[in-house]
């Protein structure tokens, strides 16, 4: 890495169809330094090589991480330190069957929501330390019927859509809560719908996609980068348009989730 004072982003689910074509994007503009959060060493070299010969920019390395573990988000922003002026938390699963981390908890919620919530909290020193800085949240307009009572589907029966799209409101929700709670420290926090593409989350949803990586990646792209991203906070975003969102309306019902989340 040069020493040079690029702004820094790192991207998680970078190895991912989409978020490798965000870390591609950032990495294209001038300034930027990129670090890939993935949890495959070879999936992250790959994508490492592949992005530096795209954009010629060398500031492009990776790092490991299971974004359904707290202990290995904690783990992880204990050894890497560091500026951070871009954070935009992607990755997210949605197995077909119910499935539990080794921490005990449902794999699309501790991924979706608990991994997006962990890691902006465990970073969010860095976040201060490098201010003015951003986070972005890739959500979906795939969003709904959240149930504060069975996050887990631990009462319900489990639908892989259902826990996706529960998954996705909760993100749009947090958005809101974060974006309150790091206002003061000049921290944007957005919400945005990629673009549907072909991928391994969106097959195992049963979708195909009409859109390319890069179509899907241009909304959070322009968030990290665009002077927007720092100028709206709390904001839901789909095709570099603004749009209502309800989810973050009820405020009661946000802080309830955000508390919920804290238990973990
Ligand atoms: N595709 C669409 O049409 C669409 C539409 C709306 C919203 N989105 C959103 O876009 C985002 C990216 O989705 P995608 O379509 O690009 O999916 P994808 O190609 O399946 O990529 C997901 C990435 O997340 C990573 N990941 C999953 N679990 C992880 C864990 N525990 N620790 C670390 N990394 C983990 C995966 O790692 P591996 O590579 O190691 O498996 C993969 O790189 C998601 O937030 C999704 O909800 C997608």
């Amino acid at each position: 890495m040069s020493t040079n004072k690029k702004s820094v982003a790192l991207v998680t689910g970078a190895a991912g169809a989409i978020g490798r074509a965000i870390a591609r994007n950032i990495a294209a503009q001038p300034g930027f330094e990129l670090i890939l959060l993935c949890r495959n060493e070879n999936k992250a070299e790959q994508a490492v090589a592949e992005i530096q010969q795209a954009t010629g920019n060398i500031d492009v390395g990776y790092e490991l991480a299971d974004l359904s573990s707290q202990a290995s988000i904690a783990a992880f922003a204990e050894r890497w330190q560091g500026s951070l002026h871009v954070l935009v938390n992607n990755a997210a699963v949605t197995p077909r069957s119910r499935e539990e981390t080794a921490e005990g908890i449902e794999r699309q919620f501790a991924t979706n929501v608990l991994g997006y919530f962990w890691l902006t909290r465990a970073l969010t020193g860095r976040l201060k330390e490098s201010a003015p800085a951003r986070v972005i949240n890739v959500a979906s307009y795939w969003a709904g019927d959240l149930d504060l009572n069975d996050l887990e589907f631990k009462h319900r029966a489990y639908h892989n859509g259902e826990a996706y799209r529960q998954s996705k409101q909760a993100d749009r929700m947090l958005t809101v809560a974060f974006a309150e709670r790091l206002k003061p420290y000049d921290i944007s926090v957005n919400a945005c719908h990629p673009g549907d593409v072909n991928s391994r989350l969106s097959n195992d949803l049963g979708f195909g996609g009409h859109e390319s990586p890069d179509e899907g990646a241009a909304t959070p792209v322009w968030l990290a980068t665009h002077p927007v991203g720092a100028e709206r906070t709390g904001k839901y975003f789909e095709h570099g348009q603004e749009r209502t969102c309800p989810f973050g309306r009820n405020r009661a019902v946000v802080e309830a989730l955000y508390e919920r989340c804290l238990w973990y």
